[in-house]
């Protein structure tokens, strides 16, 4: 499924980005632009900000931003062509889609789902209605899940045959390499096919979107010899490290209560949703990763981990609490009883004692202390030492300086230590922090390899306004500039990477005829080069306040914002000339020979007569006023 793309440019001039986030978000005017709660964290003052002129939006506290397709599908957890249609179906717009090659990947991709529900459908029926899924249904009875429990997840039972679905798949004219692709079933060294899942229950998996990406299989008798559960391989539609089990069921209810609480197995969620505790993922095994962190970040920045009360559950929950606190999450841990898991818990003790247990979470400080002391690690002043250090590691992983500090106090009172002591354990590892960063910054692979003189010379302060400034009008949606800008500077010419990823961006859409900005930013991959762009384009304060002196026009409104870019353009052209004539005076004083000398002198009288003529020409703004 596909949508052409003049279309969906269209829909997306057509769209009213105010109208669509007001119907989420109460949004206030405030100047040029509205302001509002934003959803996507929990915020307490309006730090929203949506310009009706830009068609974007953008939270200057959790960096979520984009155009209005952006936002629902930020806000609604769907896809871009669903938001599209969304987007359309509010307008009255009628969505031809196309169905044809240039659909290759997306017609692709729709054909692995479709393999998916026909298996999903197949292995609900066999619990729900088969004579033979009697003893998944026993199973299951034993283990308190209702059936209605058992449709919402979408449950299944897997006969124990070898090739009960292949036949079935075969009635139905599925495509037995998609299938085996998607690890439903195998080929024999004959080439024949069998089933993979049998005699197990059937846990589908759920995108985020509700389309079936993939199964976990358990086996019924844990006696067996074979492996406990059989999970889908990695493939197009299932992507192990980014997906949460559960997420579909309990996105919304995160967001209402703004807390995920994140457990371990399938069956634990299940079991907790079942009891009315529906704000919860599973890991399904595997250990946390950053982008499952990311995936659930967009829902609620604070959650309670549990993890099983052995020392393999405590190593994973201490590595979890790493990476939370380093994507800025609010982490709570919950320690269980011995032996026990939040399904055993739940059918156990109820709900009540449940939410007991999360309301006395632990802080992460609290948690890794209570694990030292019982590795008795706090009993010699030396370990002591180590532990204070360890735990001022993971406050040095928080971004937010109040937190931090914070959490140092709170060390520093635990030990009975002077805090400045701690801090300045801190500020040790905050060093290291940053002068890594700036390795790494200076590191860029895409940077230009500097010329000898270059080397020298670091760019200036003004220069990197320049650029700032050139990309915050590529970004004012008016294609006059971007003809302006793109007759006189390309992006080789822009020295910061970002700024010249950008402008690459913007001129490969500028030559398909896109120039608005909601257009553009739609069209950027990178999270961290979009939020430079909306930063840039929604901040109007920076061009009076930043620029000071050096670039003349104050405000900026439509009227004067083509003498603008000129007067910009012109600026920014004459310090690169600046610069090209000083690299040539360095080489001259270097020069060894005379015939070199000749021909740089040469080319710097050039380079002055052009700055010259720049200075006086008179580019097309006349004739536009
Ligand atoms: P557990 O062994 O704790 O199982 O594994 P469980 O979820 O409590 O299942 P029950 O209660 O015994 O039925 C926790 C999670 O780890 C993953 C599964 O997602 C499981 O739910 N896992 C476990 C696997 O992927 N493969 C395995 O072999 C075992
Ligand atoms: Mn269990």
């Amino acid at each position: 499924m596909r949508i052409p793309e003049n279309k969906i440019e269209e829909i997306r001039n057509l769209a009213n980005i105010v109208d669509v986030i007001s119907t989420y978000v109460h949004l206030k005017k405030q100047g040029k632009t509205y302001a509002g709660l934003c959803p996507f964290h929990n915020d307490k003052n309006p730090s929203l900000k949506v310009s009706e002129e830009k068609q974007i939006y953008k939270c200057f506290v959790c960096n979520a931003g984009g155009n209005v397709f952006n936002f629902l599908m930020q806000y609604k957890s769907i896809s871009f062509i669903e938001a599209v249609q969304e987007v359309a179906e509010h307008l009255g717009v009628k969505l031809e889609l196309e169905k044809g090659s240039s659909s290759i990947v997306n017609s692709e991709l729709e054909e692995l789902y479709d393999v998916n529900v026909t298996a999903a459908k197949y292995f609900s029926n066999n619990l729900l209605n088969s004579r033979q899924g009697e003893i998944a249904r026993e199973y299951f009875k034993k283990r308190n899940i209702k059936t209605q429990t058992q449709k919402m997840f979408g449950l299944g039972y897997a006969f124990s045959e070898w090739e009960h679905f292949l036949h079935y798949a075969e009635e139905k004219n599925v495509n037995l390499a998609k299938a085996m692709q998607l690890g439903l079933i195998d080929k024999r060294n004959d080439g024949s096919y069998y089933d993979k899942y049998r005699g197990r229950i059937i846990f589908p998996i759920f995108s985020p979107n509700g389309r079936i990406i993939g199964f976990g299989g358990r086996i019924l008798n844990n006696a067996e010899k074979a492996a406990k559960y059989l999970n889908s391989p990695e493939s197009p539609v299932y992507l192990k490290r980014k997906t949460l089990y559960g997420l579909f069921h309990s996105k919304d209810e995160i967001r209402k209560l703004n807390k995920a609480i994140l457990v371990e197995g399938y069956m634990d969620l299940i079991a907790l949703f079942q009891n009315g505790v529906k704000n919860v993922v599973a890991s399904s095994g595997t250990s946390l990763t950053e982008e499952q962190i990311k995936l659930l970040s967009r829902f609620t920045k604070n959650i309670v981990v549990i993890y099983d009360a052995d020392s393999a559950g405590q190593h994973a929950a201490m590595r979890s609490i790493e990476l939370l606190l380093k994507e800025d999450f609010e982490v709570r841990i919950v320690a269980l009883p011995e032996g026990e898991d939040p399904d055993s818990f739940i059918n156990q003790y109820g709900k009540k004692d449940f939410d007991e247990l999360v309301k006395q979470a632990d802080n992460f400080l609290e948690y890794q202390m209570r694990i030292y002391q019982q590795e008795g690690k706090l009993d010699s002043p030396e370990s002591q030492a180590e532990v204070v250090r360890e735990l001022v590691k993971s406050v040095a992983l928080i971004e937010d300086e109040l937190k931090r500090n914070l959490m140092i106090k709170s060390i520093s009172k635990k030990f009975d230590l002077r805090e400045v002591l701690v801090e300045s354990e801190l500020d040790k590892l905050l060093n290291k922090k940053d002068s890594q960063k700036k390795r790494y910054a200076g590191q860029n692979p895409e940077a230009p390899i500097p010329h000898e003189a270059e080397k020298i010379k670091t760019i200036t302060r003004i220069e990197a306004k320049f650029e700032e400034e050139i990309i915050r009008l590529l970004f004012e949606g008016v294609e006059e500039i971007q003809d302006l800008i793109f007759d006189n500077i390309m992006p080789d010419d822009l020295h910061n990477p970002d700024y010249r990823k950008l402008s690459e961006i913007a001129l490969e859409n500028y030559r398909n005829d896109i120039v608005s900005p909601s257009g553009i930013i739609e069209k950027i991959e990178d999270d961290n080069l979009r939020n430079i762009a909306l930063s840039l384009t929604l901040n109007d304060i920076s061009i009076s306040a930043k620029h000071g002196e050096e670039i003349t026009s104050a405000e900026v409104t439509k009227k004067n914002a083509l003498r603008y870019a000129s007067d910009v353009i012109k600026k920014f052209r004459i310090t690169k000339i600046n610069e090209e004539i000083e690299n040539n005076k360095i080489k001259i004083k270097n020069s060894e020979t005379d015939d070199n000398v000749l021909e740089l002198l040469r080319l710097n009288k050039e380079l002055e007569e052009e700055k010259k003529a720049i200075r006086e020409e008179n580019i097309l703004i006349n004739e536009i006023e």
